[in-house]
Order: structure tokens, then C-alpha cells, then sequence
């Protein structure tokens, strides 16, 4: 039964009954007991395994099907009216048209399934930040994480009321069930896959799978593709971002954000435990995918989560690596593609030092350390409560946001970009956002490894075109009357041997110091053709067993190859020749002629 009065959102989902063809229509109230039916009603069906209540109370195993792991970019539209609004890194289909294919898939898909009505809220339930979508859905996998990742349920529609704004966002796995036809443990259809944006409606529909970016849509598809047209519209920022706070010995608190690709460390980064040597510095944490940031009457930039849990990359997360997202997910967490252990508990690769002697793979096969296959998939994840998580902000829910005073960029370099540097100001910084670039990694379907230019780690969650979401950031710059800092890190620099040469992860603090100081005007630097640098000397490096020597090499600058560098900027540009900022024409310019 619906509790609301929401005329349109009631007429909606009546629409959607009628072509969708449920078997059962059920909204969800978010309730622990209504939480509680549908993990077992999918231990039942064999979709989840529930994990031994003594070492992980609450929580589950989930194997997807292996043809449905990870994003899928190829198949992700953004049908603007016009062809140019969605600009050449999307792919764009015809809206009228799309909206017919669209009919034509979901007519009867939800046959033999439940269809679950999730209302949902991006952000605290009430702020003036937030904003409030409604996913419809016939996979229980879906509700129970949205539960998690955002909030959800009658709270969201007392909200709404009779006729506020929601963002209608409909999903199915894509599997009909005829007439006795028999169910699969994660039903979907890797053969006919939409993952679908229309801006100007800002309405998202998503076809085919059931895997986290692709079916959970408050998270990319709402959150960033259609909040970056609205943040576009209303002046503000919606940014595939983590945000922490700085606490120094002095009791001085300071928040950053930083933009990193998928799987290349925000969650380790918003999750930092500064090494011992450093005593009296303190990491807290306010997300670790998205901010929403907004200017301020101050005119400072203050930035909220929408989100309400972590959805993070499980391979390479450890008590070595990441103690706190550890703790995140110690119970009520779920875990998706990750192996068994025979006491009933999850493990994935580099959790501890010594593999177990026999799991439970992802794909659900025995598995023994010398079996030659990994036992989790690369992209496996958990998904785990924000407020679980021990390094959690006291402000991380506060509606008005933390103020920001730092934007950090990253990626993962393995040659030719330094540790650190800082931009000039703000429109050389965003130069340096815009032509950064990162070798890809296992959250999206495609090419590992290959070096792509990702701007602001934007690129494949921007619902726009590129070049106004460039201008966007040099307008909002110009109107702030002290702009935050603009820094590049690279944690993934390695040597001829292949080796890292920073031992990243908590050591990161020691960078994190000197950003810090020098947002705050302190801190030392000297220029360089890229931007400012610090020298051996300006960083924190006590405690930690490392030369001058291996902080040059860390910090080397080839002039040659940043020279070839800039050719793939040049690129970049061509690709968004008739809507490129010339403020970026003129960074490259001046970068240019420095090298
Ligand atoms: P999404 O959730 O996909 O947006 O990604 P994320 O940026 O939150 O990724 P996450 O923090 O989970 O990144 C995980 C990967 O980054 C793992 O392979 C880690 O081993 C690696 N990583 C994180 N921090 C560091 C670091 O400081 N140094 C090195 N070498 N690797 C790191
Ligand atoms: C990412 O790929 O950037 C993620 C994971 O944060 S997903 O939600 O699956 O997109
Ligand atoms: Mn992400």
C-alpha cells in the first residue's frame, strides 16, 4: 500500500504497473523488518548467503552473474533534446526514439517479479541540498542496498508531500518470468543493456543489469549525470569527489574533496590513519564518491554526501590498508562478488597476508591458493553504513555542508606525474583537472590498464558536454571572492622495476599536511612548469625511512615527455573545440611555453 497523496507519483507508478506487468507491487517503508523479509526471502532463492552471525552479524554474500560485474559505459545514454548538449565523451541517442526502445523493453519486463517503489532521498532527509528521487524496481538486490547507500522510505514521502519534485528513476534486471518458468540467483540480460539519462526531464531509466552503478540510481545516474545539469542550471557543483577533514595539532579544522577515478583510492583517502610520527593530526570522514558543493552566502564553497553509505572496492582493503572501512562493514554490510571462507566469512585478495587454505570463489567454485584464479572479483565490493564508519564527521550529515578549502585531482600514473603539486590559481587549476588522466581499472567494463584522459575524473559521469562543464567551473571560480586551492597527487608513481617508489595509503597524510598549509597561504614550494612543488624539505617526512634521493625521483619532471604530454591535451581540446573555454587555450599556452 502507497502512503501518499502524491497525485503524479501515484499516476506514475500506475503507469508503470500497467506496462511493466508486475506480479506484485510493494513500497518499500525502509523498516529494519521490512529489510529483514527480503534478505531471507533471497537467502531463499539462493541469491544471498547469509554470513555467520558471529563474525559478521546482519550481513550477506552476493554473486552476481559474471556477465554483469561492473559499469557499463558503452552502454550509458545521455539523450539531451539536442545532440551537442550531451557533447562528444557520451553517447547520445535520440530522445523521442530512445523513449520508444524504452517502451518496447519494459513492456512485460517485470513479469513473475515483485515491483518495488523506492522513495529515496540524495542527501539528509529534509535538507535544502538534498534532493529526492523515486526508483522503481523488480530486484530485491537493488532495495536493500539503496536502504544502505542512500535513505529511503516513508520518511522520503512525508517529505515529498502532495506534490514535490522527484527524480523518476526506473529499473528492471531485464528478465521476465513466463508461467512457471524458474528463477535464476541474479537474473539479468547482459545482451540488451540501457543505462539511460534525458536531462531535460531529468528522468533515468536502466535496463539489462543489476550491478551497482548500473541498477543502484541515486548514485551515478542521479547523483552525478542528472545533478551535474542541475547543479549546471543552479549554479552549483556535483562532483565525483570524496571530502574529508583535517584536524591539525592546533585544533584547526580543515575539509578538502578530492576527484579520483573509480578504484584509484578515495575511499582509502577519506578513510586516512596519519602514521604515528605525526601526532596530533586527525583524518574524519564526510564521503568517499560524491559531493554536492554549493557556494555559500559567505561566498566560501560548502559540500554535503548525498550519499549514506560506502559501495567500495573490496580487493586491496585490509587493516593494513584500510582499518576504518574495515570497521564500516564489521556488520549490516553486504558484500557483492567476493569469496567465502568455510567459517562462513568473506575474504578478497590482500585482506590479510596468508591466503585462506580453501574458499568459496566469487563464481562459487572451490578455491586453494595455488589454483592459479583470483578468488574475488577485481571489481568486488562492499556496501556498509556511512555512520559505521569510526572516522565518521560529527558534520557528515549536517544540512548546510562543510566549507571546502581545497579541490585535490589524482589518478594512477604509473610514469611522468610527480607526487604533488599545486596549481597556480584557479583556472590553471582547472586546467589541471580538466587534462588529467588515469589508467583504467576494473569498475568499468573495457580496457585495464589503458591510459585515458578523464577530465575531473568526470568523464564518464558528466550529463552534459564537457566543454560547459569546463566553463561551469571557470564561471563558478571567477564569482568566489578567494577560490579553494587546486592540487594534483599521484599515489601510483612506480621505478624501471615496477615498483612503487611512495608507500601511499596512511603515509598520504604526509602530503595531505603540506596541501593543507599551503591552502592556508603557510607551507613552502618553489615553482616548477607544472605548478607549485614542494621540495624535500617542505614536507613532513620525519619517522618515515626515506632520502632526498627517492624524493626526487618520486618528484622528477621530464620536460621532454610533458612536453609530448600536452599533445594529448591538445586532443582533449580538439574533441571540444567549439565549446573549449579559451581561459584553457591560454593555460596550455603558458604550461607550453614553461616547459
Ligand atoms: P570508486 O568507488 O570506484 O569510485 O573508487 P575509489 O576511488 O573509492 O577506490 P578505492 O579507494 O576503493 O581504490 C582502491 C584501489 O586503490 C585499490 O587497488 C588500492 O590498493 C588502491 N590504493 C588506494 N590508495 C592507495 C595508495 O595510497 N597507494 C597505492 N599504491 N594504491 C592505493
Ligand atoms: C565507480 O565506478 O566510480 C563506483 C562504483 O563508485 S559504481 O557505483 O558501481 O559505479
Ligand atoms: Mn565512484
Amino acid at each position: 500500500m502507497s502512503k501518499t497523496n502524491h497525485t503524479a507519483l501515484l499516476s506514475w507508478v500506475e503507469k508503470l504497473t500497467e506496462l511493466c506487468q508486475p506480479s506484485k507491487v510493494h513500497w518499500c517503508d525502509g523498516s529494519e523488518a521490512e529489510n529483514d523479509i527480503l534478505c531471507e526471502e533471497m537467502v531463499q532463492a539462493g541469491t544471498f548467503t547469509r554470513l555467520n552471525p558471529a563474525k559478521r552479524p546482519n550481513s550477506f554474500l552476493c554473486r552476481s552473474d559474471p556477465r554483469d560485474v561492473a559499469r557499463v559505459e558503452d552502454r550509458t545514454f545521455i539523450c539531451s533534446a539536442d545532440e551537442s548538449g550531451a557533447g562528444p565523451m557520451n553517447n547520445w541517442a535520440d530522445p523521442d526514439q530512445m523513449h520508444r526502445t524504452l517502451d518496447g523493453l519494459f513492456e512485460g519486463c517485470m513479469r513473475g517479479r515483485t515491483m518495488y517503489v523506492i522513495p529515496f532521498s540524495m542527501g539528509p532527509i529534509g535538507s535544502p541540498i538534498s534532493h529526492i528521487g523515486v526508483e522503481v524496481t523488480d530486484s530485491a538486490y537493488v532495495v536493500v542496498n539503496m536502504r544502505i547507500m542512500t535513505r529511503i522510505g516513508d520518511k522520503v514521502l512525508e517529505t515529498l508531500g502532495d506534490d514535490g519534485f522527484f527524480v523518476p528513476c526506473l529499473h528492471s534486471v531485464g528478465m521476465p518470468l513466463a508461467e512457471g518458468q524458474e528463477d535464476v540467483a541474479w537474473p539479468c540480460n547482459p545482451e540488451n543493456r540501457y543505462i539511460v539519462h534525458f536531462p531535460e526531464e531529468r528522468s533515468i531509466f536502466s535496463y539489462g543489469s543489476g550491478y551497482g552503478g548500473n541498477a543502484l540510481l541515486g548514485k551515478k545516474c542521479l547523483a552525478l549525470r542528472i545533478a551535474s545539469c542541475m547543479a549546471r542550471d543552479e549554479g552549483w557543483l556535483a562532483e565525483h569527489m570524496l571530502i574529508l577533514g583535517v584536524e591539525s595539532p592546533k585544533g584547526e579544522k580543515t575539509y578538502v574533496t578530492a576527484a579520483f577515478p573509480s578504484a584509484c583510492g578515495k575511499t582509502n583517502f577519506a578513510m586516512l590513519i596519519p602514521p604515528a610520527e605525526m601526532e596530533g593530526w586527525k583524518i574524519s570522514t564526510v564521503g568517499d564518491d560524491i559531493a554536492w558543493i554549493k557556494p555559500g552566502k559567505d561566498g566560501r564553497l560548502y559540500a554535503i554526501n548525498p550519499e549514506a553509505g560506502f559501495f567500495g572496492v573490496a580487493p586491496g582493503t585490509s587493516y593494513e590498508t584500510n582499518p576504518n572501512a574495515m570497521d564500516s562493514m564489521l556488520s549490516n554490510a553486504i558484500f557483492t562478488n567476493v569469496a567465502l571462507t568455510d567459517d562462513g566469512d568473506v575474504w578478497w585478495e590482500e585482506m590479510s597476508d596468508e591466503a585462506p587454505a580453501h574458499l568459496i570463489d566469487w563464481l562459487g567454485n572451490d578455491w586453494t591458493p595455488d589454483c592459479g584464479r583470483v578468488a574475488a572479483h577485481p571489481n568486488s565490493r562492499f556496501t556498509a553504513p556511512a555512520g559505521q564508519c569510526p572516522t565518521i564527521d560529527p558534520a557528515w550529515e549536517d544540512p548546510k555542508g562543510v566549507p571546502i578549502s581545497a579541490f585535490i585531482f589524482g589518478g594512477r600514473r604509473m610514469h611522468d606525474v610527480p607526487l604533488v603539486f599545486q596549481s597556480y590559481n584557479w583556472n590553471h587549476g582547472v586546467y589541471v583537472g580538466a587534462t588529467m588522466g588515469s589508467e583504467m581499472t576494473a569498475a568499468a567494463e573495457g580496457t585495464m590498464g589503458a591510459l585515458r584522459s578523464d577530465p575531473m575524473a568526470m568523464l564518464p559521469f558528466c550529463g552534459y558536454h564537457m566543454g560547459d562543464y569546463l566553463g561551469h567551473w571557470l564561471r563558478l571560480g571567477k564569482s568566489l571572492p578567494a577560490p579553494p586551492r587546486v592540487f594534483h597527487v599521484n599515489w601510483f608513481r612506480k621505478n624501471d622495476e615496477g615498483k612503487f617508489l611512495w608507500p601511499g595509503y596512511g603515509q598520504n597524510m604526509r602530503v595531505l599536511k603540506w596541501i593543507v598549509e599551503r591552502s592556508l597561504d603557510c607551507g613552502g614550494a618553489q615553482e616548477s612548469p607544472i605548478g607549485w612543488v614542494p621540495r624535500y624539505t617542505d614536507v613532513d617526512l620525519r619517522g618515515l625511512d626515506f632520502s632526498e634521493e627517492q624524493w626526487n625521483e618520486l618528484m622528477a619532471l621530464d620536460k621532454k615527455r610533458l612536453s609530448l604530454q600536452t599533445l594529448d591535451h591538445e586532443a582533449l581540446f580538439l574533441k571540444l573545440y567549439d565549446r573549449l573555454p579559451k581561459e584553457l587555450i591560454v593555460e596550455r599556452q603558458a604550461m607550453v611555453s614553461r616547459l
